[in-house]
């Protein structure tokens, strides 16, 4: 058995979601899973005031609910990144608000923004980010430890979420020492360590073989269904298949959201 398949076997103690959809008469089913995401109106626009200011965004209006995962998609430029960046409290909408587990982002401080950032929200980057100077499991326990709890405790959640993704025994290592796709399985352990409830990733299966992709899609799902949130960005629409539905955007405007077919 692979590390990976180790890993898996490992969340399958995890419990399903204490919230099911409820059916309301024959057809209607209403979902009162809590909504941990809210995105209203959102706008952002990156250099304002300069003499070619970018739309990024343009009036998104998003839910996403506890046990939901979502994909997002759309061509290259149509904002996905912007609206995971605002969505995680990375960067603020220049209108609009967004709303994660009950607290409004806009209104908060930057040192609260980064608070609520390091307790609620896992993130994957398009771009790893890992911290060169630091081996795999001291980039894993780096949130933790900002949290504030002790650094035994963060290495041995480090350790866990490490093996969560099949790189248990590349703990050591930094991240230069390690192939492309062995970096983001650590920057996958890194948003999924501790109990983080919405986890955002942006294209993280683009630098892993479609084995490995799957094993990662297999493991956000397992931490969405075990009560977490989380917004998905692909161009692949083979893990888009792992989403409860699937949000288009097109030149910053949400041009479909809709159950992924067959679900
Ligand atoms: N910091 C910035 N300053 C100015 N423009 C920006 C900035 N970041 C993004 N943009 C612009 O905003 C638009 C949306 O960019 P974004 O990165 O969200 O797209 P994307 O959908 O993630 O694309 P890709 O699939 O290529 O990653 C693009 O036109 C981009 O050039
Ligand atoms: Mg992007």
């Amino acid at each position: 058995m692979s590390d990976v398949q180790r890993g898996f076997e490992d969340m399958s103690s995890i419990d399903t979601p204490a919230t099911e959809p409820v059916a309301v008469g024959s057809e209607q089913t209403e979902d009162r899973r809590p909504v941990l995401l809210r995105l209203e109106e959102v706008a952002r626009v990156h250099g304002q005031g300069t003499a070619v200011p970018v739309h990024a965004l343009n009036g998104v209006s998003l839910e996403v609910r506890v046990g939901e995962l979502v994909a997002v998609m759309g061509p290259s430029g149509s904002g996905k990144s912007t609206l995971l960046h605002v969505a995680g409290g990375l960067d603020k909408p220049t209108s609009g608000d967004v709303v994660v587990d009950g607290v409004s982002i806009g209104g908060l401080s930057v040192k609260s923004r980064a608070a609520l950032r390091r307790r609620s929200v896992g993130y994957v980057f398009q771009d790893l980010n890992l911290v060169p100077a630091l081996t795999a499991v001291e980039n894993v326990m780096l949130p933790r430890e900002l949290d504030g709890i002790g650094t035994r405790q963060a290495r041995k959640e480090a350790r866990a979420a490490l093996s969560e993704v099949g790189v248990e025994d590349l703990a050591d290592r930094f991240p230069e020492e390690m192939s492309g796709g062995q970096q983001q399985r650590v920057a996958i352990a890194r948003a999924l360590v501790g109990p983080r409830r919405l986890v955002l990733a942006d294209e993280p299966t683009g630098a892993l073989d479609s084995l490995t992709g799957e094993a990662i899609m297999r493991l956000l799902r397992a931490r969405v269904d075990a009560g977490a949130a989380g917004l998905l960005v692909t161009h692949d629409s083979q893990h888009a298949a792992w989403a409860d539905r699937v949000v288009l955007l097109r030149d910053g405007k949400v041009s479909d959201d809709a159950p992924f077919p067959g679900r």
